[in-house]
């Protein structure tokens, strides 16, 4: 039968630290078509260690892809109507490769992983002139979080690492950059490059003049020739190589939590988005402005939306633990079976009973930037069950976001009048009624959940050359539809977040 056309389509990659996924939509009505969903191994060599296979990242983009286009064809539409793909990447995840053989030289060095821990405290001890020489260039602190110092430890401890860097033959990237060259075309001309949002989460990246800054590479120690070069967020890389959708333009890449702030379509100076993946991550758009924080908040680039578009930023506060603490019960504890388990836990207990779980696997990041943190429960009695343990991991995830939520309310000025919200755990209504609570605003969430594919594939069909995709702010808006109002009152949510604090206090320090 003659297939469906139903206009131009856009595919957008999400590759998270969960999973990778491809979603296709209609670039018209921006409705989501078909998606496929792989989810991957992370590997935990040592303590405090966190590996990935940057060839199973790559394997399970090409297999989602083909899927995804399976489904389309079973329900007749043509998948030649797919005009363009955008990417969206876990960010900071490092992957050192070589050039001639398209092998990755080491497993990708995961951004929640803390074996840097002293190589940023011997650096800490170098920094030339003042304390902020890092951030003032970045917007970021130095820290384990970020791809410098993940490069610096390959660079230091690698074999394979050092020899290709010495024979020319390795090259650098984040995930992006990594499947960017990789999908078109790899050892056969694989276009080497990245976008400034995922640039900027390198901590070689001056925010300011958009370029690799010539004094942070050095005191890195870092090679500049083996550095992606770093283009807008939206405009032809080049052409997919192989698969399903060969031949198709690489036109959008954003760091995933941009991706978000752009599908959830916070334009405007002062709108903000929270995204809860792995780690749970609120940026607020400051415009063309790179406001630099007081509370511990990042400075980062939002997007820049084409070659001759202006550079947008935002501040940005990042917990690294949200959806990873119902993965780690679910695979260390063994108390859920699935991650949707968690939720009915939840509601057979409806509290914690008054315990805390603070969920410091890798430090605390925003606002406190304390690797010397571990996680902790705390607050247990013989009538705690596993009930109250999953109620408090998810109740950890809204205080978290309360304390990230504070310091952009005091950075900004004007307090947030409400959250927009997306990302997997959201379909938790638990857990959405919670931060209602906790935050003592609204919360919502859009019609469209997945935000930060659109984004991506916004970005994707406006580039120069395929002019799909309308970003003119007549033609986006975002509908809400799910609304959560608090339910408590606001003194029973500061006693809450108050106990909350004194159980932070308790995670520090754990390690030095
Ligand atoms: O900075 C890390 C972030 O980009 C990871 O995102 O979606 O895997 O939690 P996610």
């Amino acid at each position: 039968p003659k297939k469906a056309v139903v206009g131009p389509l856009v595919g957008a990659v999400v590759q998270g630290t969960n999973s990778t996924r491809f979603l296709v939509f209609n670039s018209k009505t921006a409705e989501l078509l078909s998606h496929h969903q792989v989810e991957l191994t992370q590997e935990f060599p040592k303590e405090g260690w966190v590996e990935q296979d940057p060839k199973e990242i790559l394997q399970s983009v090409y297999e989602c892809i083909a899927k995804t286009c399976e489904k389309l064809n079973e329900v007749n539409i043509d998948v030649s109507n797919i005009k363009a793909i955008g990417l969206s990447n876990q960010r900071e995840t490092t992957v050192i490769w070589d050039k001639l053989t398209g092998e990755p030289l080491y497993n990708a060095v995961v951004w929640l992983d803390l074996r840097t821990q002293s190589t940023v405290e011997n650096l800490s001890k170098k920094i030339p002139g003042n304390n902020n020489f890092v951030k003032t260039k970045t917007g970021l602190p130095l820290s384990t979080y970020f791809s410098a110092v993940k490069l610096r430890w390959m660079l230091d401890n690698v074999r394979k690492v050092q020899k290709a860097v010495e024979e020319g033959r390795a090259l650098f990237g984040t995930i992006d950059s990594w499947l960017i060259w990789s999908l078109t075309g790899g050892v056969n001309g694989g276009v080497h490059c990245t976008d400034v949002t995922n640039a900027s989460r390198t901590m070689l990246f001056n925010i300011h003049s958009l370029e690799w800054d010539k004094e942070l590479c050095d005191f890195f120690e870092i090679p500049m020739d083996i550095l992606p070069n770093v283009w807008s967020s939206s405009e032809i890389y080049g052409l997919m190589k192989a698969g399903a959708l060969e031949g198709v333009p690489i036109s959008g890449c954003l760091g995933d939590q941009s991706a978000a702030l752009v599908g959830q379509m916070c334009f405007q100076e002062g709108q903000a988005k929270n995204t809860y993946g792995t780690g749970c991550f609120l940026l607020c758009n400051t415009g063309r402005k790179c406001v630099f924080s007081e509370h511990g908040l990042l400075t980062t680039v939002a997007y820049k939306l084409g070659r001759d578009k202006p550079v947008i930023y935002a501040l940005e506060g990042s917990v690294a633990i949200a959806g990873a603490v119902i993965r780690w019960l679910r695979d260390n504890l063994e108390i859920i079976k699935t991650s949707e388990e968690i939720e009915k836990l939840a509601k057979q207990v409806g509290t914690s009973y008054g315990c805390y779980f603070v969920p410091a696997f890798s430090g605390l990041y925003a606002p406190y930037w304390e690797p010397t943190a571990r996680g902790i429960i705390c607050g247990l009695t013989q009538f705690t069950n596993k009930c109250h343990i999953a109620f408090a991991a998810l109740e950890a995830v809204c205080f978290q976001t309360r304390e990230i939520l504070d310091a952009m309310n005091r950075d900004c000025g004007i307090p947030l009048s409400h959250l927009q919200v997306d990302g997997g755990m959201t379909n938790n209504k638990i857990l959405m009624q919670l931060q209602a609570d906790i935050l003592h605003i609204p919360v919502v969430k859009p019609s469209m959940p997945e935000t930060t594919a659109l984004g991506a594939a916004m970005a994707a069909g406006a580039a120069e050359g395929v002019g799909v995709w309308s970003l003119d702010p007549k033609d986006l808006s975002v509908v809400m539809v799910e609304r959560f109002e608090p339910q408590i009152q606001a003194t029973e949510s500061e006693t809450r977040y108050s106990t909350w604090k004194k159980a932070v206090m308790k995670s520090m320090g754990w390690v030095t």
